[in-house]
């Protein structure tokens, strides 16, 4: 059945027997699985021509959704169990989004072509005979998308919610905020995005690159795209969860506002938004002005992600240079007014504030891993991006940790040794090492793994300037990764890559109808090269660091 990512149990019946859909096949949508049938009327009648209508009083549906207690035995809110034989297909799940993913399994077994957007003629549609119990390994099962560096316009981000979806992956963690671009409308502060929304070029390649693109660059999304992006998302059972680097990586925020930054070391008045690669020097002034401004920034952030949406809430937190405050007399003197641990105890000073402020109102606080360095309150969550260590010690400390070691799952790194790799950078990091990442390491104690989250891939996009840039770097590694998340998979060493790949080969076919311009297991096509782009590899990384 070439499923992925793989169920827990698939039992195929014996016969190979298979349940022919007619031209018109019928639904049978029981309580609470409205969402999930306006999803399959949506997804599977573009793709098929089927309008699903309703079963009448006596009619057996062909498809029947149901919600009922604990169809998979035991393996959670979000298991589903699909059954199909000679009277149809029906499909349990414990919740909606149990059923929602039960969804996305029955498309996969229709075949590549029902991930179409109109059909194709002369198709006819079959289902096999089977009985599949799921349930995913995670709760947190997650891609970060960096839509600062480079803008993704409304359109791809709510089309990588529904590549997450079709993944069976469920948080999509915008990173909204950098040096080089803020991208959420505040209605407070127009200015973050009147100028901070745009840089007037950009480095093309990576920061060795000598080459520039003069066209000036943007966009940002208004309060209402943020609504239709989270509903859109929350329709596929994807959580949103929205990142607001502070103190660091804040120069677009700077350059709209220049009293945010350390006035009396910098002339911040004539700062622009950033248009290099790297870290910024620019950080955020520890001022009370500076946090009332933040915290109205928040403020409504939090009206736009409703708490059901996502209790948690990003801060960012990594990569402050410390620089400009160990030069700032105001600086200065707020470290001794504190009475904090230097330009460190500074940075964890304002995290922390945020954090106590996050709880008033009922959310969580989750940040880089930097944000453990100052202490936390007891439900602030760590994202665990400088390897294992950060997560570990949370972990062990009772916070809860979203597993992302940049030298496993940061896609942004290259999938190959070759020089025809597209920009490369970072570690070489292959289909097959993305399969083989571990969220758990096996030190934890197993009150310490049960802290683990989940895990996520994380996609930074300095060089990656368009949605086909984009979709090579993330795939066909994502779909590795969703086996990870999904999956109950054997230890790293023990894992099927040889089985995996051979399920990739329908995978790849259903790619295709999506339209994702992945990089194929023989490397770049020609167009998906860009010799003479410079990018910033690793040589010689060890394969598990
Ligand atoms: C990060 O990669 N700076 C979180």
């Amino acid at each position: 059945m070439d499923l992925i990512p793989v169920p827990l149990a698939a039992v195929p019946h014996e016969g190979g027997h298979r349940y022919a859909l007619g031209p018109e096949p019928v639904l049978d949508a029981g309580p609470g699985t409205g969402g999930v049938a306006r999803w399959l009327r949506r997804e599977l009648g573009a793709a098929t021509g089927w309008s699903l209508p309703p079963a009448g009083e006596g009619v057996r549906g062909d498809l029947r959704l149901r919600i009922g207690a604990d169809p998979a035995g035991g393996l959670g809110p979000e298991s589903y169990r699909l059954d199909i034989g000679a009277d149809g297909a029906e499909l349990t799940g414990a919740t909606a989004a149990g059923l929602f993913w039960g969804a996305q399994t029955l498309r996969q077994l229709l075949g590549p072509d029902a991930h179409r957007r109109a059909p194709l003629p002369g198709r006819s549609w079959s289902l096999p005979y089977t009985a599949i119990t799921d349930g995913p390994r995670f709760g947190w099962r997650g891609m970060m998308l960096d839509v600062a560096r480079h803008f993704l316009p409304k359109d791809g981000v709510l089309r990588s919610i529904d590549l997450l979806a079709a993944h069976k992956l469920n948080v999509l963690h915008l990173h909204l905020t950098d040096d080089q671009g803020w991208r959420i409308e505040i209605k407070r502060h127009p200015r973050l995005t009147g100028v901070g929304a745009w840089r007037a070029r950009s480095r093309r390649g990576h920061r060795a690159s000598p080459l520039w693109n003069d066209t000036p660059h943007g966009g940002f999304y208004t309060q209402d795209d943020i609504r239709e992006i989270v509903a859109y998302a929350a329709e596929r059972h994807v959580r949103v969860v929205p990142e607001i680097d502070v103190p660091g990586h804040s120069q677009a925020a700077i350059a709209a506002y220049p009293q945010l930054g350390n006035t009396d070391v910098v002339d911040t008045g004539v700062l622009e938004v950033w248009d290099d690669w790297g870290i910024s020097e620019n950080v955020l002034a520890p001022t009370e002005a500076v946090l009332r401004f933040y915290e109205g920034v928040f403020e409504e952030l939090l009206e736009l992600f409703p708490a059901e949406v996502s209790p948690f809430v990003h801060v960012g937190g990594d990569e402050c240079p410390k620089r400009q405050w160990r030069d700032s007399a105001a600086a200065q003197e707020r470290i001794a007014q504190l009475g904090v641990d230097g330009e460190d105890g500074l940075q964890s000073w304002f995290v922390r504030h945020f954090d106590g402020w996050l709880a008033e109102r009922g959310r969580r606080l989750i940040g880089w891993d930097e944000i453990l360095e100052g202490g936390l309150a007891p439900g602030a969550a760590v994202s665990s991006w400088r390897g294992y260590a950060g997560g570990i010690a949370a972990a062990e400390a009772g916070h809860d940790v979203v597993m992302c070691p940049e030298q496993r799952v940061y896609l942004d790194h290259r999938q190959a040794d070759g020089a025809d790799e597209p920009v490369p950078i970072g570690y070489v990091r292959t289909l097959e090492d993305v399969y083989r990442f571990e969220p758990v390491p096996p030190q934890l104690s197993p009150e310490a793994a049960a802290h683990v989250l989940g895990a996520q891939a994380n996609v930074w996009t300095e060089v990656m300037d368009s949605q086909d840039r984009l979709d090579y770097q993330v795939f066909p590694r994502l779909a590795a990764f969703a086996e990870v998340v999904w999956s109950r998979q054997p230890a790293p060493a023990d894992r099927d890559f040889a089985g995996f790949e051979e399920r990739m080969a329908a995978h790849y076919r259903r790619l295709d109808a999506l339209g994702v311009a992945y990089r194929p297991p023989g490397g770049p096509l020609p167009w998906q090269r860009r010799p003479g782009l410079l990018g910033r590899p690793i040589e010689g990384a060890p394969p598990n660091v």
